[in-house]
């Protein structure tokens, strides 16, 4: 197939750009090289040489009326990515996201094309908290975790009526939907419109819920991007991770070359047409582990800081129920943590990173959007 992968320079979509590539599909990337993510402005060294490359947004109407007709499968992975920046360039992230998938969407349904595939990029964060379950009542909705709880240092979604801790349980894709940040609702927007539009044209769509995504390429220099790019940056400058809460809140990583094979599962196959699938392991890793077990991996003795202060709109804990990706596509992840970080610690030895984290903090801090809890 000739497939047009929109951000296919950055960390995601190079290694479905490889995956493609790997199975003799031929890719043109639509990428527009953002320099918070490519500092450079220049095409990675590390993009696959057979693939086409267009420098653009995808908020460009031209643009797209040309790919587009020349492709038969859209993988749409372009977006501004950042959690937390998200929630003060709250129009640039809506812009991005939700306009820039509405134009694909537009020229898609206007434009003469053969498109018989269209991917779209989720994201676990459109769930807000994952799923719970009280000892007592069975399982309970968490919406947010009260200010005056995280100010106490009461980290634990615990149930109102039993004042028990709850336990966390793998999150299903039946799980509500509740963004608790500007780029989760605009993920909720991409996949909602992706889906509607796909099933209304007939254009066999899937949108892939990917859960916390680490290896390499990640970029560094990026304070914005997911956990284990920042501890390795602060690591790699002999800087300390700075961890916020206690450290016990628990995420589902999965490497990137597993959300690459899963989107070529989609590609290929029939099975999630229509759908919106979780990608994640079911394996929940604490941040306190991630922050150790990186360290180990790069050969540091340098013990994290736990901050007690919390971020606004952090959730607790999230893993993947991946029961529907595995029957419908047959994937399953083959990258444990331990290879994972073993391969993700030597590709940081090959890096240099600018330790960006300290400013992204003070904005939060600024903005209002980091809060002190007691000691
Ligand atoms: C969020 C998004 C996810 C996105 C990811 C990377 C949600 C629920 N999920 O995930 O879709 O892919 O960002 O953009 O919004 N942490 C520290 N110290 C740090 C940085 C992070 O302790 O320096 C902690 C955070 O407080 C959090 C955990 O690490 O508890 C994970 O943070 P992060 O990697 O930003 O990802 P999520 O918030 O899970």
């Amino acid at each position: 197939m000739r497939v047009l992968v929109t951000g296919g320079a950055g960390f995601i979509g190079s290694h479905i750009v490889d995956a493609l590539v790997a199975r003799k599909h031929r890719v043109i990337v639509l990428d527009s090289l953002h320099p918070q993510i490519h500092p450079t402005g220049r095409r990675p060294a590390y993009l696959s040489a057979k693939a086409g490359f267009v420098r653009g947004d995808v908020r460009t109407r031209r643009i797209l009326a040309d790919l587009i007709p020349r492709v038969d499968a859209v993988i749409h992975q372009a977006a501004r990515v950042g959690v937390g920046q998200s929630m003060y360039e709250i129009n640039e992230y809506v812009d991005a996201n939700t306009r820039g998938t509405a134009l694909l969407l537009d020229v898609l349904t206007s434009v003469r094309n053969r498109v018989k595939k269209l991917l779209i990029a989720s994201s676990m964060s459109i769930y807000g908290e994952g799923s719970y379950r009280c000892p007592s009542c069975g399982p309970v909705q968490v919406r947010d975790r009260r200010e005056e709880d995280l100010k106490r240092r009461r980290f634990e979604p615990y149930c109102s009526r039993h004042r028990k801790i709850l336990r966390w349980e793998r999150t299903p894709e039946t799980k509500s939907i509740v963004p608790t940040s500007i780029y989760a609702s605009t993920k909720r927007d991409q996949e909602e419109m992706c889906l509607m539009i796909g099933r209304a044209y007939g254009i066999p769509t899937v949108a892939i819920r990917y859960f916390n995504v680490y290896g390499p390429r990640q970029a560094l220099s990026n304070p914005y991007t997911g956990v284990l790019a920042i501890f390795g940056s602060r690591l790699l400058n002999d800087n300390p991770p700075l961890i916020f809460e206690d450290g016990g809140q628990a995420r589902d990583f999965v490497h990137v070359r597993d959300i690459a094979a899963a989107n070529l599962a989609a590609l290929e196959r029939a099975g999630a047409d229509g759908c919106a699938v979780n990608c994640g392991t079911g394996r929940p890793v604490t941040v306190r582990q991630v922050a150790e077990d990186l360290a180990r991996a790069m050969v540091k003795s340098i013990r994290p800081v736990l901050l007690g202060d919390f971020r606004v709109g952090d959730i607790r804990h999230c893993i993947a129920d991946n029961r529907e990706i595995r029957r419908r596509l047959g994937w399953t992840p083959r990258i444990s943590w331990s290879n994972g970080l073993a391969e993700y610690a030597a590709y940081l030895r090959t890096q240099t990173a600018v330790d960006r984290v300290d400013n992204a903090i003070r904005e939060l801090e600024q903005r209002r959007l980091r809060r002190k809890s007691s000691r």
